[in-house]
């Protein structure tokens, strides 16, 4: 019996395999890009320096994104993080250098920084083309993340006035798709009234189904004052439970502190804190990734029905797309298609599976 797990593994392998076709392009009439929105992801929303690329490694348990002061990410990184054997080494592969493993993060790091220079040049420009990387792990769970640029209120210098408002259209054209989870990132030591990851997740999911509250800096908060009000959901009350956070600060990352240890601390800190102590199961990264993966699975089967019938439409039409494979298409494209092919077929027998051992006392 197939476990959940490799369901949103599947899953993950289809977004990948439908982005690669999406790049060949010529394939228009096609529902794939219907197929990749159907498919959940989560994506990380909130002002500059908030601390979502750190929120992001703290899942992933990996040091390897840009991060610091200023506008660091300025292009959409879509992170596909994909459970491997236990025993296996960690390694990372982008799209675009399909052949070449890194098993080195900082070099991933470096491959960010340039790819995301040599669409943007080296200005502070931004663009909503997204960098694809792939994370093969036994240490995460199956996800799709989405990195954005942050949420800012004026220009930097060098910046034109526009970029405000591209920034937070970029980021609104994720998170308004009903099948982006969101992670809305608030720092401890801003007002809470003024987030501007509250405000937009409010905006594009009123009801608050698929937005996540994380508050990070926890630690840098002023002496004698603590953020209980929103963690225990009495100050700005959301659907699912806030999850406080405590990411390495900055004198941790230039002391080149690891992840492992930045887990234990921000482990010991929730154990041994006088006003968190008694939320601290429910408090830190490793417990925001599970919720996560836990949230993404109940939706999933939720939508197995029309993810079923999306697939099958897709497995019709990839059918007479092969069919017609004479007519010009890419030769790497040919292979994209046969592989999504048989990703939906494996994906549709899994499906069935699950639900005729959902039954007969039903699937929570
Ligand atoms: P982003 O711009 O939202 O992606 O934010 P980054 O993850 O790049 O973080 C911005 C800065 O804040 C970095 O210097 C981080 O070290 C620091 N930072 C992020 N989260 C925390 C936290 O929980 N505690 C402390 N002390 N520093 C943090
Ligand atoms: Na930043
Ligand atoms: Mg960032």
């Amino acid at each position: 019996m197939a476990t959940m797990g490799s369901l949103i593994g599947l899953v993950n392998k289809i977004q990948r395999a439908c982005t690669v076709l999406g790049d060949h392009g010529g394939n228009d009439g096609f529902s794939l890009p219907t197929l990749w929105e159907a498919l959940p992801s989560v994506a990380v929303v909130g002002g500059q320096s908030s601390g979502k690329s750190s929120v992001l490694e703290s899942i992933v348990g990996r040091d390897f994104l840009p991060r610091g002061s200023g506008i660091v990410t300025r292009r959409p990184l879509v992170l596909q993080l994909h459970k491997t054997e236990d025993g296996q080494q960690d390694y990372a592969e982008f799209l675009h250098l399909p052949r070449r493993k890194f098993s080195d993060f900082a070099l991933v790091r470096k491959e960010i920084q340039d790819e995301t220079d040599r669409i943007t040049g080296k200005t502070k420009q931004i663009s909503p083309v997204p960098i694809q990387l792939s994370i093969y792990s036994p240490n995460v769970v199956n996800l799709t993340l989405i990195d954005l640029p942050g949420l800012t209120k004026v220009a930097v210098e060098g910046q034109p006035e526009s970029i405000v408002q591209e920034i937070e259209s970029m980021v609104r054209s994720y998170v308004e798709k009903p099948n982006c989870i969101i992670l809305a990132i608030s720092p401890a030591n801003q007002d809470i009234a003024t987030s501007d990851a509250i405000k937009l997740a409010r905006e594009v999911d009123p009801t608050g189904d698929r937005t996540f509250g994380v508050m990070t800096k926890l630690d840098l908060m002023d002496k004698g004052t603590n953020a209980l009000d929103v963690l225990e959901g009495r100050a700005y009350k959301l659907q699912h439970p806030w999850v406080g956070i405590v990411n390495r600060s900055q004198a941790d990352i230039n002391r080149n502190v690891d992840m492992i240890v930045a887990r234990r601390k921000e482990r010991e800190y929730f154990d041994n804190s006088p006003d968190y102590s008694h939320l601290a199961s429910k408090m830190g990264s490793e417990y925001l990734a599970k919720l996560l993966s836990k949230h993404l699975e109940a939706v999933i089967r939720a939508r197995i029905p029309s993810i079923t019938s999306l697939i099958n439409k897709t497995i019709d039409e990839l059918e007479s797309e092969m069919d017609h494979l004479g007519r010009p298409i890419a030769v790497d494209a040919g292979a994209q298609l046969y592989t999504i092919l048989e990703l939906c077929r494996a994906f549709d027998k899994i499906f069935k599976e699950h639900l005729d051992g959902g039954r007969p006392g039903g699937d929570r």
